[in-house]
């Protein structure tokens, strides 16, 4: 199709005999191979659905290419990848609605009087399927009894998705008072479970719309019966408040659906390195500080597809993700701080497992070659450092000299009567300042060394613990779906499970290593952690401090073979 010249006529879906469900009437009503795919659309020209049409070969149809005056209908047209580049990416892919087939108690796919939200949308819209003649669809009658049902998909771990999905409690509400503008002759009933009327004059809402007559039923239905006779519906559910097992007659049901992560998600997740969180949306770098950034840097999210908000919090979304687009775009340079890894390509051997544990594919690596570190996708969580089983990996102002050190230095004196602590910057040492700002108490014996992720601490900087006397060594981060650094904390986990088997083998009592999730606003959770660890380095004996000195004394390394001085010419 050729957009420009296309005059949005007409004449060519009047003669295509395809007929198919319209999707964004949802199904309500039909529309032709070619179409336009709503009234609002940019531009205003019809699209040829390929899967749709029969005229790839101009025998078995081509009747639109016969009547289109401008000549603007081109078969041969095929889909086109465009290149282009860009310095910043905005995701802004939006969100799946749910499809309430699974829920057989409320007669979705049985009853024709049981509709969703959006079909209810589509159904009172002027530019709807029936131009805004508010009618039920087995019928075509006004419906004069409607019941709302909340949380369908929502709330739900077993069916649908344990989250709340945020708009439904006020889409239903705006509904309702849209009915009873519209129709003041219509009887609207909520069954709900909570109202979440959660932000500016929302709670406002509710109230109008309950003094607009709308009833609200506090109690899910746990299953609807059909009339025949007459297509209404009795919906048959337990009143929480009364405690009473109720049976209510409707014209029309609407099940408020709940919303999910969109189909398509995976696909741009492993285009961008994005991650998810346990709902499946995107995961934002920083809950609180960079809400709109993504982990992966230059790019930013916008709307549903970082978790379910209404078009308010979508629209402050969207503006905070093109000024964070702008002014990197303007920055003319890009700036890291300076804690990114370097590799020492002499020392490298090439085995490539620093790229693969790196959150944010920052490290490039091909078989037989040396690993790369692209400074400007670095974020510096030290997890490749912890990983190179051969000292080629140095993050920059976190070395691992400048660890020893202070293991040493920690421990040079009375090592018996410390708790060594490993704590990441984002979360487990702010929840030490939490700690202490908030006046809290807790035993003095906690050493604390600030590591930037839990994935920085490696074996060998826990085997110097030990080396030097600790009786306890502590790692502690941020909670397991929050690291700071993706999902960096999965290999703090793997680490420390290869270190207890290591200290089992080596008779040494693997509780003296311990791991903890703390987050930063967790004080009294560190607090509590230090006085159980405090608890436990009682039970270390002097025998078992100088036995794990012992056992964990490192190999000695084979000496580096000289290289041969270069020839010098002349
Ligand atoms: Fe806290 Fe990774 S940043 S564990």
């Amino acid at each position: 199709m050729d957009p420009e010249a296309c005059t949005a006529c007409a004449e060519c879906a009047k003669v295509c005999p395809v007929v198919k469900p319209d999707e964004y009437q949802m199904g309500l009503s039909s529309r032709k191979a070619i179409y336009i795919p709503y009234p609002q659309a940019v531009p205003c020209s019809y699209i040829l659905n390929m899967e749709d049409c029969l005229g790839t070969n101009p025998i078995a149809c081509g009747k639109c290419t016969e009547v289109c005056e401008p000549d603007c209908i081109n078969y041969d047209d095929h889909d086109r990848i465009v290149t282009r580049d860009v310095g910043a990416v905005i995701v802004a892919i939006g969100a799946d609605v749910y499809d309430p087939t699974e829920m057989d108690e409320y007669g979705y796919t049985r009853f024709d009087n049981v509709i969703t939200s959006m079909e209810f949308e589509r159904l009172i819209c002027a530019g709807g399927p029936t131009l805004g003649h508010f009618v039920r669809p087995g019928d075509q009658e006004r419906p004069k009894r409607i019941g709302f049902i909340q949380c369908v998909g929502s709330r739900n771990p077993a069916i649908g998705r344990p989250y709340c999905s945020n708009i439904c409690c006020m889409n239903t509400i705006k509904d309702t008072l849209l009915l009873a503008d519209h129709y003041p002759d219509v009887e609207c009933t909520v069954f709900y479970q909570d109202i979440r009327a959660v932000g500016k004059s929302f709670e406002d809402m509710f109230q109008r719309s309950k003094e607009a007559g709308t009833r609200y039923i506090r109690g899910l239905p746990g299953d609807i019966e059909e009339n025949p006779e007459n297509g209404n519906l009795t919906l048959i559910a337990e009143n929480t408040t009364s405690g009473q097992i109720e049976r209510h007659e409707f014209d029309m049901v609407i099940l408020s659906v709940g919303v999910g992560p969109p189909k398509d998600l995976a696909k741009v997740s492993s285009l961008l390195t994005l991650s998810k969180t346990s709902d499946g949306f995107f995961m934002e770098s920083h809950p609180k500080l960079k809400p709109v950034d993504a982990p992966t840097r230059g790019v930013f999210f916008a709307g549903f597809c970082e978790s379910p908000k209404d078009i308010k919090d979508s629209v402050c979304q969207a503006g905070a993700a093109a000024s964070r687009a702008v002014a990197l775009l303007n920055a003319g340079e890009v700036h890291i701080e300076a804690i990114t890894s370097v590799i020492d390509a002499d020392a490298c051997k090439k085995c490539g497992v620093c790229a693969s544990v790196c959150p944010y594919s920052a490290i490039t690596w091909k078989k037989g070659e040396v690993a790369v570190v692209i400074d400007a996708a670095c974020a510096g969580c030290g997890n490749c450092g912890a990983a190179c089983k051969f000292d080629a990996i140095t993050m920059r102002h976190f070395t691992d000299a400048q660890y020893t050190a202070q293991i040493r230095a920690i421990l040079a004196e009375d090592p018996q009567d410390k708790v060594f602590v490993f704590a990441c910057n984002w979360c487990s040492y702010s929840g030490a300042d939490m700690a202490g700002i908030s006046r809290m108490h807790y035993p003095v014996s906690n050493r604390v060394v600030r590591t930037m992720c839990s994935a920085r601490v490696s074996e060998e900087m826990v085997l110097e613990a030990f080396r030097c006397g600790a009786p306890i060594v502590l790692v502690s981060g941020c909670h397991y779906a929050d690291c700071h650094y993706i999902s960096a904390n999965r290999q703090t986990v793997q680490r420390v499970q290869r270190l207890w088997n290591k200290l089992e083998k080596a008779g040494v009592r693997p509780q003296r290593l311990q791991l903890e999730w703390i987050s930063a606003a967790e004080g009294a959770k560190f607090a509590k952690v230090m006085a159980q660890m405090e608890e436990l380095r009682k039970t270390v004996t002097m025998e078992e401090i100088e036995q794990a000195k012992a056992a964990l004394k490192p190999k000695p390394k084979k000496p580096k073979k000289e290289k041969e001085p270069a020839a010098v010419a002349g």
